[in-house]
Parts: C-alpha cells; sequence; structure tokens
C-alpha cells in the first residue's frame, strides 16, 4: 500500500467516502446501499456533481469512471468502492480488501475473433483495454502477442484487420454477433465486487463491518 494512503485516511477519521460508478451500474448499487441505511439526498444520475452527501452525516459518495475506482480505494482517497472484476483484475489489488460479491453486473471476460476464421499460428495481434490481463493470460498458454490499447468498440479491430483478436466483456454476446464476431476462450467470469482500503479496514472496521454486513445479507436474499 503506498506509505501515504494511511496518514490520509487518518485525517478523515470521522467520516466514510464510498466510491460508486457512474451509469448503468448505479442503478443495481443504490439499492445495496439502501439496505445498508445510506441514501444520496439527490438524483445522482441527474447531477453534474461527483460528491453527495447522503442521509448519514458520516458517509458520502464519490461518482467516478469505473476504472478509477480501484486508485482512490487503494490510496485511501475513498474508504470503500464498488469495482468490476474485470477492472480490479487489470489494475491489481494491492491496498485493498474484497470482501464481498455483489453478484450485480455479472458478464465475461473473454477472447473473440471473427466467425469462422482460424487464429493464425504465432504471433497474433490482440486488440483490448485490458492490457496487462491479456499479456498475462496469453503468456499463460504460452502464446505470442502483440497488444493493442484500445478505450472502446474493441469489436472493430478485427473486422478492420486492426487484430486477430480481441479481448473484451461479453454479455449478451449481441454486440459480438452484430459485427461477425465469434466468442473462443473464456478468461473470467466477472461481476462487481466490494472493496475496502486495507488502513480503513483497520481503523474504521466497525463502522465498515455496519455496511458489508447488510450489503451481504441483501445479496443473498437476492440470489
Ligand atoms: C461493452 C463491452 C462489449 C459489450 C458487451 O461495451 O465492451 O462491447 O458491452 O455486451 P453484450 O455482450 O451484451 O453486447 P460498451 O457498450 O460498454 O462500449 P465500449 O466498449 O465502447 O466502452
Ligand atoms: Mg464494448
Amino acid at each position: 500500500m503506498p506509505a501515504c494512503a494511511v496518514s490520509r485516511v487518518n485525517t478523515m477519521s470521522q467520516m466514510l467516502t464510498i466510491a460508486l460508478t457512474k451509469g448503468r451500474i448505479l442503478e443495481e448499487t443504490l439499492p445495496l446501499l439502501k439496505a445498508a441505511g445510506i441514501e444520496p439526498l439527490e438524483d445522482m444520475e441527474k447531477s453534474r456533481k461527483l460528491v453527495f452527501p447522503t442521509n448519514r452525516e458520516d458517509v458520502r459518495l464519490l461518482l467516478l469512471r469505473g476504472a478509477d475506482v480501484p486508485t482512490y480505494v487503494q490510496f485511501g482517497a475513498a474508504d470503500m468502492g464498488i469495482s468490476g472484476k474485470d477492472t480490479l483484475m487489470e489494475n491489481g489489488a494491492e491496498g485493498l480488501y474484497e470482501p464481498l460479491d455483489l453478484n450485480i453486473a455479472r458478464c465475461r471476460l473473454m477472447t473473440a475473433g471473427v466467425k469462422g476464421q482460424q487464429t493464425p499460428a504465432g504471433r497474433i495481434r490482440v486488440a483490448t483495454k485490458y492490457v496487462n490481463v491479456t499479456k498475462q493470460y496469453y503468456a499463460s498458454l504460452g502464446r505470442q502477442i502483440d497488444v493493442i490499447k484500445l478505450y472502446g468498440a474493441m469489436e472493430l479491430a478485427p473486422i478492420m484487420n486492426l487484430a486477430d483478436e480481441i479481448v473484451d466483456i461479453v454479455d449478451t454476446g449481441n454486440t459480438l454477433r452484430a459485427n461477425g464476431l465469434e466468442p473462443r476462450e473464456h478468461i473470467a467470469d466477472i461481476s462487481s465486487r466490494l472493496i475496502v482500503n486495507k488502513a480503513s479496514m483497520k481503523m474504521k472496521h466497525l463502522l465498515i463491518q455496519a455496511i458489508i454486513d447488510p450489503i451481504a445479507k441483501a445479496v443473498s436474499q437476492k440470489a
């Protein structure tokens, strides 16, 4: 864990900050927080704000890009957060605990390529935003690749001959189908996880556990 994380958490010891993700996942996240007695005071989807007070004076919410949630939690700028397993795999888990699978935003991380087209033998090009995961995965198979970093619309890369394969999230499979691609190898099952800064977990243990427990109960009741 970065050395600065502890001191920052210390100065904020009375306040608990939870980092959330903009967009679709927020809809499924808010009922879980509500189960723990935490509700934002305004509609987070409609506001342009990034910090939101809640009905609890000691809890505030941050609205971040998904890829930034682990960073805020690792450095102690947020005590807790909700992050996709894909982001956690890519980012690494240093300085944080992952105590709870929230069982929301479930999908798969997969390789894919043009339907019916054989992957060439030898070194191939793989387009993805998951550069680290992709390098590790192909290395584990002993396959040589060049990674091409993209930020979205990965499905376009094989069609335009930018890459031989992609590594991306597959949910319904509609995006692959609509672009003439097929799923190939399964890399990991993905869902959203509750993450906690390691120093916060020590120093604010009761406060944090009192939030984790009702969320865990709400998750198991939904299953
Ligand atoms: C995500 C993901 C896939 C698609 C998977 O893309 O990157 O492309 O959704 O869902 P599906 O299997 O149900 O079609 P997103 O729409 O978030 O856009 P982006 O990749 O351009 O950011
Ligand atoms: Mg996409």
